[in-house]
Formats: structure tokens, C-alpha cells, sequence
């Protein structure tokens, strides 16, 4: 099988952190760079953030800087879930390894264009650095393979009743994106909700011993304790499963809808409006996550996290 040719973009982020740690290693992708975004922290947060995960476990790639404001609204971070700097938790050595000096926007347009449109991006914080790259080269909606990302909801939000957090905190960069005609898959929180890390999970990681099980441990016990002010039992692993769609599409079940993103600045501003029921008529534009099978998605995990050093 040919490699999956990725870029991730990413606001790292606890569950950010745990999608680089798979496309970093799975053995068919080929990450060709990392680009980073403001979100859960601030880009002077997140940046060094991306960092500290690829220094601490010796990942051989790129780390781009990318937009540190969203397009329009005010900005808005991710405190709450993630603490203070995005990525609370985790203690890392000294950063001692630079982003590279090219702009994130830039590098993503430079390689869809270079390429025989084989590149798949995978957003996993605001889509503000795609949406950039998109009204900068044009060119680039109709070469990119497929745009796999994390965000929004069929159904309720996590950061307004109407909105999911990347949505909510660039609703008009997601507006581009959605209208761009690139193909889009939208993992959002009616799958990703699903995937929580619980105690036992966590566990089964940190058994396997090597460094990229302990880390995975320290995030996830610090998102465990975020979020049971929720309710929850864990910590979703929302941004994961846009990169394991990509290896595994046969882990989830997705259905095709037409998705339009609500701009107007009421109490559903930034909501994923997603015609499920084909109600409207309208062409799909994108394939919307729904369930996954959980065991398979865990082994799958697992046997990733054990070809790190
Ligand atoms: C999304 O928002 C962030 O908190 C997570 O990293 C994820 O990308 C979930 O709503
Ligand atoms: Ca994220």
C-alpha cells in the first residue's frame, strides 16, 4: 500500500498531541509536516508545545508556525480542558529544537502545489491556517486529496450548546474551508465523545512501557481530572480519530450530509448545521463521523504507541 501523505495541523493540545503521536509513527503515513495553529493556548503556547512532544520522543519532522489569530471573530483558547498552557500535565526537558522559518500557511500551499494531489490535510484545532492557505492559492481546494478533520457536531456542542470548540473559535476560516470544494471528512463530537480514554485505557498504554506509552499517560490523566468537572470518565481522544479515518475508515461509521456553518452572531453562531436526514436536497460536502468500534480502535492504538523507541 502506498503511504498516506499528511499534513497535520494542530493546536497542541492534549489530544493533539496523541493524533502526532500516531501519524508520527503509523507505518502507512507519511507525515510530511506539522503545522501549527492558535487555539487551545495561544500560537506562543502551542507552538512549543507541538515541539516539546517531537523533541521528547525524537520524531524526525518539520514543525511550521502558522497563524496565531483567527480570521475575524475575537479570539478564544481552550483553558478550561487543557489549563493555562494548552497542555498542562505533561513535564518536558528543555526545548533545544526551532520551528522552521517558512510560515505554515505557506508551507501547506507550497506542497499541495508541488504535489500530484496526493496530500491529505488533517486540521485538528481552528481551521484558520486552512482556510488562510485557501484564500491565499486557490489552486490549492481542487489538489488537495482530502481535508480529514476534527470538529463540530451533528448534534449538541461542547463549548456553546450550538458549537464545538475548533468551530466556535473560527466559525468563518471552517465557513471557507466547508465551501472550498475540497473533499471533507468531519469527525465531530457525536463520534469523537465516544472515544474516551478511561483509567483502564490509560493503564493499558502505560504497560507498554517505552516512552510513548508514559506520555500518553501523563496527558490522558491530566485530561481524566479536566474532565470529570464534565461528567465524563476520561478524556476524548477527539483528534485521534481523524487521522485513524484515514488508516482505518472501516473502524467508523460516517454518513454523507450537506454541512453549513452558521455565521450569524446569535446563540448558534459557529454550530456544524449538518442536513444528516438529507432534508434540504442539497449535495453532501462532507462525510460526517458517527460511531466507531471502540476495541479495534484501542488495539489499533496500542500497537501504534509500541513502535516508538
Ligand atoms: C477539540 O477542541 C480541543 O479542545 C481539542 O484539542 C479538540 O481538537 C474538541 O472540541
Ligand atoms: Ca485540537
Amino acid at each position: 500500500m502506498e503511504k498516506i501523505k499528511m499534513i497535520l495541523d494542530c493546536d497542541t493540545g492534549h489530544d493533539d498531541a496523541i493524533a502526532l503521536m500516531v501519524a508520527s509513527k503509523h507505518p502507512d503515513i507519511e507525515l510530511l509536516g506539522v503545522t501549527v495553529v492558535a487555539g487551545n493556548a495561544g500560537l506562543h503556547h502551542t507552538l512549543p508545545n507541538t515541539l516539546n512532544v517531537v523533541q521528547h520522543l525524537g520524531l524526525q519532522v518539520k514543525v511550521y508556525g502558522g497563524m496565531s489569530r483567527p480570521m475575524v471573530r475575537d479570539q478564544i483558547v481552550g483553558k478550561k480542558i487543557h489549563g493555562e498552557s494548552g497542555f498542562d500535565g505533561p513535564v518536558f526537558e528543555e526545548l533545544r529544537i526551532k520551528a522552521e522559518e517558512e510560515h505554515a500557511v505557506n508551507f501547506i500551499i507550497r506542497t499541495i502545489m508541488e504535489s500530484d494531489g496526493d496530500v491529505v490535510l488533517v486540521p485538528v484545532g481552528p481551521l484558520t491556517n486552512i482556510a488562510m492557505a485557501i484564500r491565499l492559492e486557490p489552486r490549492i481546494a481542487e489538489k488537495i486529496k482530502l481535508i480529514s478533520l476534527m470538529g463540530g457536531a451533528a448534534g449538541m456542542g461542547n463549548t456553546t450548546p450550538s458549537a464545538e470548540f475548533n468551530i466556535y473559535a473560527d466559525p468563518e476560516a471552517a465557513h471557507v474551508v466547508f465551501t472550498s470544494g475540497a473533499p471533507v471528512v468531519m469527525m465531530g463530537l457525536d463520534l469523537t465523545n465516544r472515544t474516551i480514554a478511561t483509567e483502564k485505557v490509560i493503564e493499558r498504554m502505560e504497560a507498554i512501557g517505552n516512552k510513548a506509552g508514559k506520555l500518553f499517560g501523563d496527558i490522558m490523566r491530566f485530561t481524566l481530572q479536566s474532565q470529570k468537572a464534565n461528567g465524563l470518565d476520561g478524556g476524548p481522544v477527539h483528534d485521534l480519530t481523524a487521522v485513524m479515518y484515514l488508516v482505518h475508515p472501516e473502524f467508523f461509521r460516517m454518513k454523507e450530509a450537506f454541512v453549513e456553518i452558521d455565521l450569524s452572531k446569535g446563540p448558534s453562531y459557529g454550530r456544524t448545521v449538518a442536513d444528516i436526514n438529507g432534508r434540504l436536497g442539497k449535495e453532501p460536502n462532507a462525510l460526517v463521523g458517527l460511531d466507531t468500534d471502540l476495541p479495534v480502535f484501542w488495539d489499533e492504538v496500542e500497537r501504534v504507541l509500541r513502535l516508538h523507541n
